[in-house]
């Protein structure tokens, strides 16, 4: 089972070269350069070629880093795509993708551009028809290049009317049709951001929420949220000790042919098993990225 760590995905102004500079050093996971909506219309031309540059320069290490192009309605999209098909990212991030023949233009437009085939295709899940239309969004990644959702919480409340409240009761359809469409399909799903930098402990329960509802990860805009939404999607160390037992309890020769046991006092089942395996390769995903 293998498996890729992407706990804390840290977005940043694609014009902004401090930043893209200072990432090469942050523990997060995954890297976001925006074209997108943190960058003004002025500097959309400026931070294209400078996320292209950055991104060709390395020096990221493991982190996995992927470009955030404009939308394809808007006059900057199709530029984007054609200058960083080839920058080296490890994928595009699409916005604005409400339907299956969405995703079949934005992989279509890698495949144009000369994006390798490995370069992966990622959409935002941000407006109200992307919600109605999240099984069939879903189902386009056996046609294309697709693999991952990303939560576009802050344009779902814009365009919904919808209250970004503290515990985000307005968007619970949403957060889990995403995340029920993604585990059908065997997509990857980050949460979105939590706006407000400075609140740690809203921050740290609203990371717990996304890994109650089974995001992977969570989107993050500033280097302070990384640590906290790193530890809380990683398996714990009592997960993974409780992971291991069940592991060695089903592979004990004495219970051989057994369905159903009891470990550390608690049922365990197959499935569990199964779960069990998974939380490991997690675990060494982690440390192996660490390491
Ligand atoms: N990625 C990398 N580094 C970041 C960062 C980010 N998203 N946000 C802040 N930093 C850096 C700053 O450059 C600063 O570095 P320094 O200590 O070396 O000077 C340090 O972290 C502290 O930053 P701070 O002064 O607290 O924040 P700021 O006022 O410079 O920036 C924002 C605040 C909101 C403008 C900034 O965090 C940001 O641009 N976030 C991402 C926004 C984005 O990409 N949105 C699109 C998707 S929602
Ligand atoms: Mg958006």
């Amino acid at each position: 089972m293998s498996f890729r760590p992407r706990r804390s995905v840290l977005y940043m102004p694609g014009s902004n070269a401090k930043v893209l500079d200072k990432a090469r050093t942050l523990p997060a996971d995954a890297l976001i350069f925006d074209l997108e909506d943190a960058v003004a219309p002025d500097a959309k031309q400026m931070a294209r070629e400078q996320v292209a540059a950055s991104v060709q320069a390395g020096g990221y290490g493991q982190r996995e880093v992927i470009v955030r192009v404009n939308a394809s309605a808007s006059p900057w999209g199709a530029d984007d795509v054609t200058a960083l098909a080839k920058c080296g990212a490890a994928g595009m991030l699409f916005p604005k993708v409400s339907s299956a023949a969405d995703v079949a233009s934005a992989s279509q437009a890698m495949d144009a551009a000369g994006a390798p085939a490995e370069m992966a295709l990622w959409v935002m899940i941000e407006t109200p028809q992307a919600i109605l239309s999240v099984d069939e969004i879903a189902k386009a990644t056996a046609a294309t290049r697709l693999t991952t959702f990303v939560m576009g919480t802050n344009d779902l409340a814009k365009e919904a009317g919808a209250k970004l409240t503290q515990d985000r009761a307005p968007f619970w359809f949403a957060l889990s049709a995403a995340v029920t469409a993604a585990r059908a399909y065997g997509l990857t799903v980050i949460d979105g951001v939590y706006n407000e930098i400075a609140d740690s402990d809203g921050f740290l329960a609203a990371c717990r929420q996304g890994l109650e509802f089974g995001f992977d990860g969570k989107t993050l805009i500033h280097p302070s949220q990384i640590e906290v939404c790193n530890e809380v999607f990683a398996p714990s160390y009592e997960a993974v000790a409780h992971a291991r037992a069940i592991i060695g309890a089903f592979a004990d020769p004495a219970n051989a042919g057994k369905g159903v046991l009891k470990v550390d006092g608690k049922m365990a089942e197959l499935l569990h098993r199964d779960m069990a395996l998974q939380t490991v390769a997690i675990a060494e995903a982690i440390a192996a990225m660490q390491g």
